[in-house]
């Protein structure tokens, strides 16, 4: 049967939705994998392997299918992307754990500070030395968010809000297509909340505001505005058009029933990215501090030749049980500290304007 016939003996159907026949089970089933298998390859990792009118012949396809068939629509359907919804308002939900600020250190010196405190704090709770060892990433100028999946599969995502109360914006995070809507592979803990930012990367910030500018719409200030407004709109049509991206550096609740558990900060970066996440780009493992103080220093240096807006370094312990020894104080976590950059735009008034012929 093809697909337009086994939508046809659907309408012919007097019930709302009879039994599905096995071929459309299975065509969706296919349809759904398949999609989402190009939609990685193409946006997360920038190699697509079939061309665009392949692919928009097979979104439309289970397009048609799940209208015909709405209870066989997987809850990850890549046609939840598509993101066509219009909202009243967003609904807010409490975190599970806060979403913990971070402190910040703008120098080597303040760098070093906070190491010997993190060290003795450790030494006086453990008796034990603190086991050295660092994961470095820039730190993302976008708006902090919060997925949360079960057995695997997307169900709420939250922006930070206030760190105790976020808004849920689900529908929005759909439509953005760096973001799994399942995980990727076979084995998943039960639940995973997975913490990263929505960002607007530079190119699409500037696209998107020559467009406002030529519809004579009002500018955002700078991408994390951008951002930030464009994950809050209620208008999803719009969201799916503005390009956002989800980049993942950390997680909140977990229960990871089969999965062993991850001992490294390190190795759930990698576990992330195997789950089909990007990560905040040059992530790397520092050895010591002097590694830490030559990491911010190239990051710093590289800082315009980024795709998305940063404005410093995240340095985190990477033994996670000495994490959870060190824990947080009321606002940001002991084992884990910013190093700010200087601002790269600085606002000045403008005085006086001479014109001359
Ligand atoms: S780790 C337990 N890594 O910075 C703390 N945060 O100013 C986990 N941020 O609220 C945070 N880039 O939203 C981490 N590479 C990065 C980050 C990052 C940006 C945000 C985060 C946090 C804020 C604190």
């Amino acid at each position: 049967m093809t697909s337009d016939q086994m939508i046809d003996s659907q309408e012919k159907s007097t019930s709302r939705e009879s039994t599905p026949p096995d071929s459309v089970k299975d065509r969706i089933n296919y349809l759904t994998t398949e999609i989402d298998r190009h939609n990685y390859y193409y946006h997360t990792l920038d190699d697509p392997r079939i061309d665009d009118s392949t692919y928009d012949a097979m979104l439309r396809e289970l397009q048609q299918l799940e209208e015909a068939w709405p209870s066989l629509r997987k809850p990850w359907s890549p046609t939840l992307r598509i993101g066509g919804k219009l909202l009243d308002s967003l609904a807010k939900k409490n975190h599970a754990t806060p979403m913990y600020s971070l402190d910040n250190v703008f120098s080597n010196s303040e760098w070093q500070d906070f190491l010997e405190r993190m060290a003795k704090n450790f030494e006086q709770t453990t008796q034990a030395s603190l086991p050295i060892g660092f994961w470095c990433d820039p730190k993302l100028d976008g708006l902090a968010v919060e997925l949360i999946y079960v057995d695997g599969i997307l169900t709420e995502a939250l922006t930070r809000g206030d760190g105790s109360v976020g808004e849920i914006v689900t529908d929005a995070c759909r439509t953005i297509s760096t973001l799994p809507l399942k995980l990727k592979g076979e084995q998943y803990p039960k639940l995973l909340t997975v913490r990263g930012e929505a960002v607007m990367y530079k190119e699409a910030f500037q696209e998107l505001n020559k467009t406002q500018e030529a519809l004579g719409r009002k500018l955002f200030a700078n991408p994390r505005n951008a951002a930030a407004g464009t994950l809050r709109q209620l208008d999803l049509s719009v969201t799916k058009s503005r390009k956002l991206n989800f980049l993942a550096y950390s997680i909140g609740q977990v229960d990871w029933g089969d999965v062993p558990k991850v001992r490294l900060h390190s190795e759930l970066m990698a576990l992330l990215q195997s789950y089909g996440f990007l990560t905040p780009p040059g992530g790397a493992l520092c050895a010591t501090s002097a590694d830490v103080l030559a990491y911010v220093e190239q990051v710093k240096e590289k800082r315009a030749d980024y795709a998305m807006e940063i404005d410093g370094c995240v340095i985190k312990l990477d033994d996670l049980e000495a994490q959870e020894t060190l824990a947080f104080t009321a606002r940001a976590p002991r084992f884990a500290v910013a190093f700010k950059f200087p601002a790269s735009q600085v606002q000045t008034k403008l005085l006086k304007i001479e014109v001359q012929v």
